[in-house]
């Protein structure tokens, strides 16, 4: 029995973030023997939000696709960047009108991988339903993939454990981001779906969410906003390795990664 080996990054916050993947992602690869890395950039920018050099850093490393979230808009120019690149991709469930796109197929090994970046609507912007939107891009490519990941990045873990469930067996791996505290909760769902409710961030665990500490709670004691300046310090790298079976796509192990070093 074969066996495909799917990374998941989470959020990947800041320079420091980017440059840990830049440097140390090649050898994971190769360590862990992972077929293909997908990657959560929405952070990764230098000056918040995601750009051209973190995007391209991402990919250096060995990133193969990037998924984002509310965050990427943040950095107008890099709309030019998102409607000329395959391999980024913004949330599929914001308007039809916006730049880029919102999934894509990739090889992974010989394998036709079907990756969907889409954001959750519970305590966030309100979009199209994701649900239906993941319903109706499986309809729309039925037949032209082997199996399918989402990067569902919302904040309630009720909408993403509802995701999960609402696919389970339909899309093989599912993964949330956007909080960038893991959790843990990895499993395999009844019908064979790799399954975390989120997979953390890769960013500095001393911080807050990957920001500075000292301004953030600075902001929670006078309520005034703050800059969301990085973190510094040592980075953890955080995601979740998924295993799924290459005769049936049936999830068979899902292993959290936190790597500090
Ligand atoms: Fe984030
Ligand atoms: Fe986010």
């Amino acid at each position: 029995m074969s066996r495909i080996r799917i990374l998941a990054l989470g959020d990947i916050v800041g320079e420091s973030g980017s440059a840990k993947i830049r440097e140390c992602l090649w050898q994971i690869r190769k360590e862990k023997n992972i077929d293909a890395v997908i990657a959560n950039g929405e952070n990764s920018g230098a000056r918040g939000g995601i750009d051209r050099d973190s995007a391209e850093m991402l990919f250096a490393g060995g990133a193969d696709v990037i998924t984002t979230g509310n965050h990427v808009w943040q950095n107008r120019p890099f709309s030019d960047y998102l409607e000329n690149s395959l391999s980024v991709l913004r949330p599929a469930n914001f308007p039809s009108a916006c730049p880029g796109r919102g999934y894509g197929i990739f090889d992974a090994s010989g394998y036709k991988m079907l990756v969907i970046s889409l954001q959750g609507t519970v305590f966030m912007e309100s979009l199209e339903s994701p649900f239906l939107k993941a319903e109706a891009i499986l309809e729309r490519e039925k037949g032209n993939f082997d199996f399918a990941v989402v990067d569902l990045h919302a904040e309630a873990t009720s909408e993403k454990i509802a995701f999960g469930l609402a696919f389970d067996g339909r899309i093989n791996v599912i993964f949330g981001t956007h909080t960038h505290v893991q959790t843990n909760d990895a499993r395999i769902l009844p019908n064979g779906t790799g399954y975390v409710t989120d997979v953390g961030m890769t960013g500095v665990f001393n911080s807050v969410l990957g920001l500075d500490a000292e301004l953030m709670i600075k902001k929670f004691y006078t309520k005034i906003p703050q800059y969301h300046n990085t973190a510094k310090g040592e980075v953890t790298i955080s995601g979740a390795i998924f295993e799924l079976d290459t005769d049936t796509f049936k999830c068979t192990n899902v292993e959290l990664v936190n790597i500090r070093n």
